[in-house]
């Protein structure tokens, strides 16, 4: 199942402008940086919606292992508990808003739930995967990587044991199946098993086999491989924002701030560029750098920095890797995306352009030039663009407000546009099955080949 190297990461993605409607509201400034209204699709794409089966596993995969988590206050009986606090969890938390979603049934959802698999679109494995991970890597940290006394690795035999029994699963090789995998450990250990499936994902960092020796050196030309994902068949995700939204009406304070950063100087994976960058911003005017951590301490710190602050930076190097964007989003706080490579949600459905900024590297690094980008977008630029973060906000909103997350989820919030961009791979997974299917038993295949778009 092994795929060849895919060359650098792909961000460039395919839009389908047929579906799209963008509301245009052209206007210059005397930067010559011209901006239109966020993008939003019509309506029309919202008629027939996806149908879903939801796989028979039992609660023990999903709201049982939500009542015991490590530290949950959560009673037995509640059938529908709260997602753990704990925001290095919390991020996580997009599994539970969809199953949340789907068990409600509501018509007002994009998922319409299907009883008989035969008749679903998709089958729906409603498995918390990132859960089940952070749960033995609370537990038992060094069994993680290993078979041996591993409570998340019995989880995920268990779950394939029972998906793959399915005559649906065994007629499609899986690639009619969803996973949310929204932690980057998820399912660890079974992910040659499910590399055919539709998978969500927060990026594709946690897939990328050379990474870690790649980002260790900047020069190298050595490119990162992509083993089993793509944006062809995959969806990429928002994490869930830890911090509050700041609606545009409550945006009364003076941003005297202009770039705000606010996270650890070191990372394991992209460390080098964004120490390289910290070193360049540093003392450099209206540039405030925070060092922490994302506890409590850490997030009155960070809502107070990004909501006094223009601009908000986001140190990619090639993953997302945190939910600080899709705080940055919910305190309209202009995000700078600091990467050349990064996967980001709902692209083709949105228009990042016109609410973030986007940096390469190379220039990021570049002494003072960053500064001097930034504070050459007028004012009216500035507004404008927080004007359109204001717009977005909601499509990357989980919440849906519902005791137990059980409900319809928003209109236009991050579950409807995750099937959204599910139910726009199906004709390729479609044909992809077809294939399979019509291939001699004893047929020799070429290496599967990643297309990259
Ligand atoms: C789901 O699986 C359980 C066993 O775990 C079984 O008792 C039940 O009948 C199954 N339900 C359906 C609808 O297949
Ligand atoms: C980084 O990669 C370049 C190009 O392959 C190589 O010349 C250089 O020696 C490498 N540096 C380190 C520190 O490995
Ligand atoms: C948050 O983490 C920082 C750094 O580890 C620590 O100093 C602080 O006391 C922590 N705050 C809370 C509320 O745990």
């Amino acid at each position: 199942m092994q795929l060849p190297r895919c060359g650098a990461s792909s961000a460039a993605v395919t839009i389908v402008a047929s579906q799209i409607t963008f509301l245009v509201l052209f206007y210059s400034n005397p930067s010559g940086f011209s901006l239109k209204r966020a993008a939003v699709d019509d309506d029309r794409s919202w008629s027939g919606g996806i149908g879903v089966h939801i796989a028979n596993l039992s609660r023990d995969f999903n709201y049982g292992l939500v009542r015991s988590y490590p530290g949950s206050a959560v009673s037995q009986i509640d059938a529908f508990p709260a997602y753990p606090d704990d925001p290095l969890v919390r991020q996580y938390s997009a599994e539970y808003w969809i199953l949340g979603d789907l068990e409600a049934g509501s018509d007002a959802s994009f998922a319409r739930r299907v009883l008989d698999p035969d008749q679903a679109d998709v089958v729906f494995v409603p498995f918390f995967a990132a859960l089940s991970a952070e749960a033995q890597l609370r537990n038992g940290k060094g069994h993680f990587r290993h078979r041996k006394d591993n409570e998340d690795y019995e989880r995920q035999k268990a779950v394939m044991e029972i998906v793959t029994s399915s005559s649906r699963w065994q007629r499609s090789g899986g690639r009619d199946h969803v996973f949310v995998l929204t932690d980057p450990m998820a399912m660890y250990h079974f992910r040659a098993e499910i590399a055919n499936s539709i998978l969500l994902v927060v990026d594709f960092g946690g897939w990328y086999m050379e990474d870690a020796k790649s980002s260790r050196n900047l020069s190298s030309p050595q490119p990162i491989y992509h083993t089993q994902v793509s944006l062809i068949k995959d969806v990429i995700v928002p994490y869930t924002h830890l911090l509050p939204t700041l609606a545009l009406s409550q945006d009364n304070a003076v941003r005297t701030t202009l770039l705000y950063f606010k996270g650890a100087r070191y990372r394991h994976r992209t460390g080098l560029v964004r120490d390289q960058l910290w070193s360049v911003l540093d003392g450099e005017p209206g540039v405030l750098l925070e060092e922490g951590f994302p506890n409590r301490t850490g997030q009155v710190q960070a809502v107070q920095g990004m909501r006094n602050s223009h601009f908000c930076l986001h140190p990619a190097g090639d993953t997302p890797s945190s939910c600080r964007l899709f705080d940055a989003v919910a305190s309209l706080c202009i995000p700078v995306i600091v990467s050349d490579s990064i996967e980001l949600p709902f692209e083709g459905m949105l228009d990042y352009t016109q609410f973030a900024i986007f940096v390469s590297v190379h220039d990021a690094l570049l002494p003072k030039w960053l500064v001097r980008h930034l504070s050459s977008l007028s004012s009216k630029v500035r507004n404008q663009m927080r004007h359109n973060l204001a717009s977005v906000q909601h499509h990357f909103e989980y919440e849906n407000g519902f005791p137990g997350g059980r409900g319809a989820a928003i209109k236009d919030g991050a579950v409807n546009m995750i099937w959204r961009k599910v139910r726009s791979k199906l004709p390729g997974v479609r044909e992809a099955i077809a294939r399979d299917r019509r291939r001699p038993s004893n047929a020799q295949l070429p290496p599967a080949r990643c297309q990259c778009i």
